[in-house]
């Protein structure tokens, strides 16, 4: 049996993709978790592996993949990459026994995410799915109040997602072997996972996508082939337990940069009362009864981060520092030998919401969702 992990034994992570998000949040809670060391990072970029090897103070890095999963020196990956690389390399951290924390959306459709999930599940591997906004301390109050009975009976819910980005070329983002959808599986997808989380499963919806700009320039003005995937994307539906839900997000909001954050607004119009999230207040919710209007109101100290954790709550930018719950809770899982959530599952839930839309939009109809067994 392998020593349990703890400090004096930590936990050691290999980055798989090295661009923004890692650097962003992934690498930086790595460091910021007693029980967890960097001890890998692989990226296709050597040019990039040279840079990191620097600001990351890591020397075990490589552009193969496969090597990185066998790696017997790495007992967990965190993959960062593009979308349609998700699948190979998560079957490859499978099949070396390797923990697995995966960015959204886990895949391309729901038949490669579910491939992945029996992978590690099947191994009784820690899976995760990097769906950050579960993690802001405004969202853990809400689904308190929510689960506690304080908004009522859940009713109504209701999620806006406008971000102002030029319009210029998104890279891989904006084709569909690499990304598979835009707007949908970058920024939607996320406001489906934490609303199936909030309310349960979805039972029908009806889709909507569309495109507005071709993106045939890159940031540094090259010539680039247009864009294949929405820039807003939208989902009315219906819950299993009767409640209703709205979703629009789109990246062609003029107006709403809110410091880069952008905006996000999700509510929930409870019986008694209604709940609101904001990603760019995060240490706030709003509330209001009849006869009252919607206040601001601090979310508790328990609220603020996960137990046990070194995080400070009151350093850093708040729309950012909780981002790094996500490794800890990752750690933890494997730590506790439990499952991570959000998992896999979760991450499988949403993308098989997330194609049904395509689908309804495609067929100009509602799409009944189908139940998955764990
Ligand atoms: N959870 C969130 O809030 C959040 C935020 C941003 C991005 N993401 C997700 O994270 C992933 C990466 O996004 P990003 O913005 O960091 O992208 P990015 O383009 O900045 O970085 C991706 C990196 O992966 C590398 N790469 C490509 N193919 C590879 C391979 N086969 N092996 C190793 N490395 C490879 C690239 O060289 C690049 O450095 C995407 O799935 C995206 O949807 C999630």
């Amino acid at each position: 049996m392998p020593a349990p992990f703890s400090q004096a034994n930590p936990v050691k992570i290999a980055i798989v993709g090295a661009g923004a998000v890692s650097d962003y949040h992934h690498v930086p809670a790595i460091k910021l978790d007693p029980r967890a060391v960097l001890a890998g990072v692989c990226d296709a970029s050597q040019e990039l592996l040279d840079k990191r090897r620097k600001d990351w103070g890591c020397d075990n890095v490589t552009t193969d993949f496969e090597r990185i999963c066998a790696d017997p020196g790495v007992d967990a990956v965190i993959i960062a990459t593009p979308n349609f690389t998700h699948k190979a390399i998560t079957l490859s951290a499978a099949k070396h026994g390797k923990h697995v924390m995966c960015e959204k959306p886990l895949g391309l459709d729901a038949g490669e995410v579910r491939a992945m999930y029996h992978a590690c599940r099947d191994r009784k591997l820690v899976h995760m799915t990097a769906f950050t906004y579960r993690f802001a301390p405004s969202m853990r109050y809400l689904r308190h109040l929510c689960k506690s009975g304080a908004l009522g009976a859940l009713r109504h819910f209701r999620s806006q997602r406008f971000l102002d980005w030029p319009e210029t070329s998104w890279g891989w983002r904006q084709y569909k072997k690499t990304a598979g959808a835009g707007d949908l599986f970058d920024m939607t997808i996320h406001r489906i996972d934490f609303a199936i989380d909030l309310l349960g499963p979805l039972k029908t919806l009806c889709g909507a996508t569309a495109r507005f700009i071709p993106r045939t320039k890159t940031t540094d003005g090259r010539d680039c082939p247009p864009s294949e995937v929405d820039d807003w994307s939208s989902l009315i539906g219906e819950f299993t337990s009767g409640a209703t839900g709205v979703w629009e997000g789109t990246t062609l909001a003029k107006g709403y940069g809110l410091a880069g954050f952008g905006h996000e607004w999700a509510e929930i119009n409870g019986s008694l009362q209604t709940g609101v999230y904001r990603l760019h207040m995060p240490n706030q919710i709003m509330l209001g009864k009849t006869g009252q209007d919607l206040a601001a109101v601090d979310v508790p100290a328990e609220f603020l981060k996960p137990a046990g954790s070194p995080r400070d709550p009151s350093t850093g930018e708040p729309a950012t520092v909780f981002r790094y719950d996500l490794v800890w809770e990752f750690v933890s899982a494997i730590c506790e030998g439990r499952d991570a959530v959000p998992s896999f599952f979760d991450g499988l839930r949403a993308q098989i919401v997330a194609d049904s839309v395509l689908q309804s939009h495609q067929e100009r109809r509602w799409v009944d969702i189908p139940d998955e067994p764990r």
